[in-house]
């Protein structure tokens, strides 16, 4: 029936190639019955092929004879001069007598652009990459998506799931190795590729922590226990594990207290009691590479004045510094959650104990110096005291022989 000439082919590709360097001609796979296609801007040539070089054809487009503007029939060949996106359509064309020679489909477009591309891997051997088009072509559009590991040169694909459009996912990765991915759009006029190199290192990026539970504690008004638990896509293995970080604050309060751990589980010590607290909590690999997860979905809790506290208690903590009536004047602190520790206040007096005590030595140490410098004996003064020793040694020998 009515297909493109080679020669308009091979106008196509030049064009494919001029525009893009990354853009390589692929007209395989597109081949459909009666379509041509087309770039917008360029000129487009839709052949008769029941009527090749005849004259009194005629053109006529979605049925009626009205044609794009600018459009020019020649030898029975009707040309579209740097096509415009509207002039896309059915095209067809009929004898003097209206009888149908041929029919066209005429899908107009642009050639695709660099895609650009993202990879994240949520756990320590897969990763996956999506990608945006940067051009609208609209073209029918496919993908190419390849790795190549850099260190070994070993090639594979990065595997795309239909259920999962503009993204893949390049399984049972090393995670000491780089990949090098290679993202290529492609559409019936040519495709363009984008390369980037990827590690994963980089790239790790756990899924939120899952599980999170927040209890207040019995007769700790001012504690908050939390605990959650890894996410279910980070299995748990000696090598690779997760630290974590907690955030809390007062559900009425703006800023957040931040700690971190490497436990399961933590517990506050700042609360606010009787203040309602929200907690969320995020995860990173142990070692520190690539990014923290999202925050994990919140979870709340009030620390209570707990089980042991009696009324009359209550009245006195509220009296006290952790009287929620005093938050609004905290408010403005940048820094309003006194954080500091009991074990961390024993901590430095026994630091400053052990420092004094050195001190202390060290002046008893230069004071016994001194004076046994300035009591140092003569020469005579030692002799003396010889003498005296003799002397009593003599006088404490004959006791017993007088005895
Ligand atoms: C990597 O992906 C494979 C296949 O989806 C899965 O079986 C495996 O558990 C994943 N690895 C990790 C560490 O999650
Ligand atoms: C990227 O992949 C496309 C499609 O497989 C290929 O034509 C192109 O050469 C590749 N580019 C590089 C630099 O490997």
């Amino acid at each position: 029936m009515c297909t493109p000439t080679p020669g308009l082919r091979s106008v196509m590709v030049l064009l494919a190639a001029a525009l893009v360097s990354t853009s390589v001609t692929s007209g395989e796979g597109w081949r459909e019955e009666g379509v041509q296609y087309g770039q917008v801007g360029a000129d487009v040539v839709l052949s008769c092929a029941g009527a090749p070089g005849r004259s009194g054809v005629e053109w006529w487009r979605d049925g009626a004879a009205a044609l794009p503007e600018g459009c020019i029939l020649r030898d029975g060949d009707l040309l579209l001069p740097q096509a415009e996106l509207a002039a896309g359509g059915d095209y067809s064309c009929h004898d003097g007598t209206g009888q149908l020679l041929c029919s066209v489909s005429l899908r107009l477009g642009y050639l695709p652009g660099i895609p650009s591309v993202t990879c994240r891997a949520s756990d320590y051997e897969n990763f996956s990459c999506s990608w945006t088009p940067s051009v609208e072509t609209f073209l029918p559009t496919r993908y190419i998506t390849t790795y190549r590991r850099t260190q070994t040169s070993q090639v594979g694909p990065c595997v795309q799931d239909p259920g999962r459009p503009h993204t893949c996912s390049v399984h049972k990765c090393e995670f000491w190795s780089s990949y090098r991915l290679n993202v290529t759009e492609v559409n019936p006029l040519g495709s363009s590729f984008r390369l980037l190199d990827v590690t994963m290192q980089a790239i790790i990026k756990p899924d939120p922590p899952e599980g999170l539970v927040v209890e207040p504690v019995p007769s700790a008004p001012r504690r908050l226990r939390v605990r959650w638990q890894y996410p279910a896509s980070w299995p748990k293995q000696p090598h690779f594990q997760l630290k974590f970080r907690l955030q809390y604050r007062p559900v009425a309060h703006g800023s957040w207290s931040m700690v971190e751990t490497v436990n399961l589980s933590e517990v506050i010590t700042d609360a606010f009691s009787g203040l309602e607290h929200v907690v969320q909590v995020g995860a990173k690999d142990f070692l520190d590479a690539g990014n923290w997860s999202e925050w994990s979905a919140e979870a709340r809790a009030t620390p209570g004045p707990g089980l042991t506290v009696t009324p009359g208690d209550e009245a006195i903590t509220n009296a006290g510094l952790e009287s929620p009536a005093e938050m609004p004047s905290l408010a403005p602190n940048p820094e309003p959650i006194d954080r500091s520790d009991p074990m961390e206040k024993v901590a430095i007096l026994i630091s400053l104990g052990i420092f004094s005590f050195f001190i202390l030595a060290l002046v008893l140490g230069i004071t016994i110096a001194v004076w046994l410098r300035l009591r140092k004996p003569s020469k005579d003064e030692t002799k003396k005291h010889d003498f005296l020793a003799a002397a009593v040694h003599m006088r404490a020998l004959p006791k017993p022989q007088i005895l």
